[in-house]
């Protein structure tokens, strides 16, 4: 028996990274997946990766997942291939960082509606889902940039979008609650995905320095927030709603 059997997981952003790491996990744990991205090739080869595991999983790309339109379109696709949705993982986002004097109009509004936006268009679909069901488990993904600062690279979009999220998350819950649906943030550091490797992979990059402020003295890896969104989404964790956990080695709970 897996810890998810039985339940219908949609997952934004399969293509790569975290979302990738979750389709995996969530399937290996017993969950039937539904996935999407903006890459198609990137998303067949998940759905591929999945299957040949021995999972079950399926995906709607490319979808651009920060509209109205969008939103509607994956949650029915996901309803009309495996009949309704237990738990709605919000992993996909894009972000333009920069020095704060450097960064357009358009980076902004490109990053609010890259990771702010598309949770809520995300969730508004797939609502009257969940309440059909009778409850269930929303995850999203905000940051520790919603709580702290970054030396490295300007993060001020990024930062206010997951700001937002956290937020909205402590909203779900409260809205939830009557209709049986829990909604939980996780809050990443540094981990290793296709997205940071151009920071982590670099030479002469702030590497060394981000390392030696956090207590655990490494980056984090895509499986590891993969189990803990497991957890989330299973009844293991019927008790818990608008939680906010850190997955940091414990970068955001020390001065640097
Ligand atoms: N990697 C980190 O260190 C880190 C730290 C904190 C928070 N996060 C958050 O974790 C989540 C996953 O991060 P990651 O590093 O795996 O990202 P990533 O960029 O490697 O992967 C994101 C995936 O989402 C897809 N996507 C983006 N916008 C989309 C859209 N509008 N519609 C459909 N698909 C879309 C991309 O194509 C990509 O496949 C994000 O919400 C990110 O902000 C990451």
């Amino acid at each position: 028996m897996g810890r998810l059997d039985g339940k219908v997981a949609l997952i934004s952003g399969t293509g790569r990274g975290m979302g990738r790491a979750a389709a995996i996990e969530f399937a290996a744990q017993g969950a039937v997946v539904f996935g999407c991205d903006l890459n198609e090739a990137a998303s067949t080869e998940t759905v591929a990766l999945v299957t040949e595991a021995g999972g079950t999983m399926a995906a709607l790309a490319p979808l651009n997942l920060s509209s109205r339109e969008g939103a509607h379109a994956w949650v029915d696709a996901a309803v009309s291939s495996f009949g309704g949705v237990d738990v709605l993982y919000n992993n996909a986002s894009a972000l333009r960082n920069g020095p704060l004097m450097e960064l357009s109009d358009e980076d902004w509004h490109f990053t609010i509606a890259n990771e702010l936006d598309i949770v809520w268009f995300s969730v508004r679909a797939a609502w009257p889902e969940l309440v059909r069901r009778g409850g269930g488990s929303i995850i999203n993904v905000a940051s520790i940039a919603a709580r702290l600062g970054a030396r490295f690279v300007g993060q001020l979009p990024h930062g206010s979008a997951k700001g937002g999220v956290l937020a909205m998350t402590k909203h779900l819950c409260a809205a939830g609650g009557q209709h049986g649906i829990r909604a939980n943030a996780i809050l990443p550091g540094l981990i290793y995905t296709p997205e940071t490797a151009r920071y982590i992979d670099d030479p002469d990059g702030p590497l060394p320095a981000i390392l030696a402020r956090i207590p655990l003295g490494r980056y984090g890896q895509a499986h590891e927030v993969a189990r803990l969104a497991a957890f989330l989404a299973s009844d293991d964790a019927a008790f818990i709603t608008g939680a906010e956990i850190a997955i940091d080695g414990g970068d955001g709970s020390v001065a640097a």
